[in-house]
């Protein structure tokens, strides 16, 4: 049988997403799926990214390592995980521009039966980690989406996470994911392949 294929699309300024996106490529991984991380490109002008110390750089550091996912990425992938950093609540407009820019395949049914799974990060304890997980399983519903939480699945969610999906809580950007927050992330990379594995032989089993 071929290996799983996870997309992980994330968007991320200063780091924390990208940490736990790298943990839950990891997980992946290990349940021996092939992995493409993806970071979502910036779409404000570079005149207003300017205005916040460090965005250029940083941006530019993180584009050189990962590729902007694209429709093909999505369409190759037998599992999509979103990660986002929270704005006001919710999903920033960078991730959101890449699930807008798969419309197409959506006509055409292309993502139906795929697993689909969140995960992201705040600078506060309260800031909103859980609104913005829940807020993408909207779009992730409209997409046909096999939505794939955590639950309390693995005794690290008692300590760490959410229900909804790996979490890290910044601080004001000023710490990175701890070693509990990264093992729910890598949890739930997993997680995430063993589900679309078992989706695969199922399909497999019952298509004859
Ligand atoms: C415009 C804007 C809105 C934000 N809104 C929130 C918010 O509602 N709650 C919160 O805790 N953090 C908020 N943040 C902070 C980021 O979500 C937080 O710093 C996050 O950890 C950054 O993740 P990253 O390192 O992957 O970019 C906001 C940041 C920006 C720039």
């Amino acid at each position: 049988m071929a290996a799983t294929k996870v997309l992980i699309a994330f968007y991320s300024r200063n780091g924390s997403t990208e940490g736990l996106a790298k943990a839950i490529a990891e997980g992946a991984e290990i349940e021996g799926a092939e992995v493409r991380l993806r970071r979502a490109r910036e779409i404000v002008p570079a005149d207003v990214m300017a205005k916040a110390p460090g965005w250029t750089e940083k941006a530019a550091e993180m584009n050189a390592k990962y590729a902007a996912p694209t429709a093909e990425d999505a369409e190759w992938a037998d599992a999509i995980v979103f990660g986002t950093p929270t704005r006001f609540g919710s999903v920033t407009s960078e991730l959101k521009a890449y699930i807008d820019s798969l419309g197409g395949l959506w006509f055409q049914g292309k993502l139906n039966g795929k697993v689909g799974s969140v995960f992201g990060s705040t600078s506060s304890m309260h800031g909103g980690n859980e609104s913005t997980l829940l807020s993408l399983y909207n779009p992730m519903a409209h997409l046909g989406l096999i939505i794939v939480p955590l639950g309390y699945a693995d005794p690290i969610l008692f300590h760490a996470g959410t229900p909804y999906g790996a979490t890290h809580v910044s601080l004001q950007d000023t710490i990175a994911p701890s070693a509990k927050e990264l093992e729910v992330a890598r949890f739930q990379g997993r997680r995430v392949a063993t589900v679309a594995r078992r989706l695969a032989i199922g399909a497999e089993t019952f298509s004859n």
